[in-house]
């Protein structure tokens, strides 16, 4: 409030955003993955993750080059890769390979015309999780074919039963062809501020701001600041605290879903349960949930073609909320 009442932070604040906030931001790294970041070079500060996502397809990509996109994945992905006139490969991701994508299973003319290759772990819409070995094949893949790595890790502080989620940049060599987006959205519930942050490669970081300095100009100064506090002060206890209220509602839609014609894995991270339909499939489940118990969930299809049998659950409600949600859809699913 403060920072919001002082005439001078009315201005624009700077394509690069304020010193402060990247030095937090690299900070944040250092404490929690043991990462090292230049913060003049190896931080930009971005309007919200989705931002920069969409923003670096139409940095790198072009008619004819390729996104390596997880079948199924958050959908700025694939749609910042067709909004800049390129193709998507999507990469299959199954629940029997624990929803990682075999990149050595890429075909090698499809990897010589790949530009950028997407991850996400803690992984939406599947709640999947993936250790650093997985990120060390990525790596490698991508070094080998010089492909471009973008993880989007939002949900990395945003884990249950005591796991803790690494960062990419922990490989040795990712700084060579890796970015990480950070959300402030999920780890600190700052979604409406709309803040994150681009870090690793500094040449790729460059060329994603020179795309942003012809779009945006930047973050208003007290959103920085708020920034500042979050990273600097939010701790562990809260975080696990906060975490602690989502396991308790995933561990609730897990009990409920055999009765309302869901079934799923228990998910270690995310805001998400991934749920396949028994009968039918994911987008006619949706529609007669939304038409007949007025309760919304995702059809999996919109994650990618492979959802097609699945529905996405959110614990992001109200425990209140939430109970009604499924009472209604067991409901509907009894007397259906
Ligand atoms: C995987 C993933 N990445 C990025 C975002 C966007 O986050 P932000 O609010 O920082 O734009 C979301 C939001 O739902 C998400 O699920």
């Amino acid at each position: 409030m403060d920072s919001a009442r002082l005439p001078g932070h009315h201005g624009y604040s700077g394509y690069r955003g304020i010193p402060a906030f990247r030095q937090a931001v690299a900070r944040y790294y250092q404490r929690r993955f043991g990462v090292v970041l230049d913060p003049e070079r190896e931080v930009l500060p971005l309007i919200g993750s989705k931002e920069g996502i969409v923003n670096l397809g139409l940095a790198y990509l072009d008619k004819g080059d390729v996104a390596l996109v997880p079948d199924v994945s958050y959908p700025p992905y694939s749609m910042g890769a067709y909004l800049a006139g390129a193709e998507v490969c999507w990469m299959p991701v199954t629940q029997e390979s624990g929803y990682l994508p075999d990149v050595s299973s890429i075909p090698v003319e499809v990897a010589r015309r790949s530009k950028i290759l997407w991850v996400n772990y803690p992984h939406n819409p599947t709640g999947a999780t993936a250790e650093l070995s997985f990120y060390a094949e990525v790596v490698s893949f991508c070094r080998e074919h010089d492909i471009l790595l973008a993880s989007d890790n939002p949900y990395v502080d945003v884990t249950y039963d005591g796991y803790q989620a690494p960062s990419v940049l922990q490989v040795p060599g990712a700084m060579d062809c890796a970015v990480e987006f950070m959300s402030f959205s999920k780890t600190y519930n700052m979604g409406g501020w709309r803040l994150g942050a681009a870090v690793g490669n500094s040449a790729v970081l460059k060329t994603l701001l020179q795309v942003k300095s012809n779009v945006d100009s930047g973050h208003f100064r007290a959103v920085y600041d708020a920034g500042v506090t979050a990273v600097e002060t939010t701790s562990q206890q809260w975080i696990e605290e906060r975490n602690r209220v989502y396991q308790r509602r995933r561990d609730y839609v897990l009990e409920i879903l055999p009765e309302i014609g869901l079934r799923a894995d228990k998910p270690k991270g995310s805001l998400y349960v991934w749920a396949q339909v028994v009968e039918g499939d994911g987008s006619f489940y949706a529609d007669q949930a939304l038409s007949q118990a007025f309760v919304a969930v995702a059809p999996g299809e919109i994650y990618g073609p492979g959802g097609k049998q699945y529905v996405r659950l959110s614990v992001a409600v109200p425990d209140e909320r939430l109970k009604q949600a499924l009472d209604r859809l067991r409901h509907w699913y009894v007397n259906r």
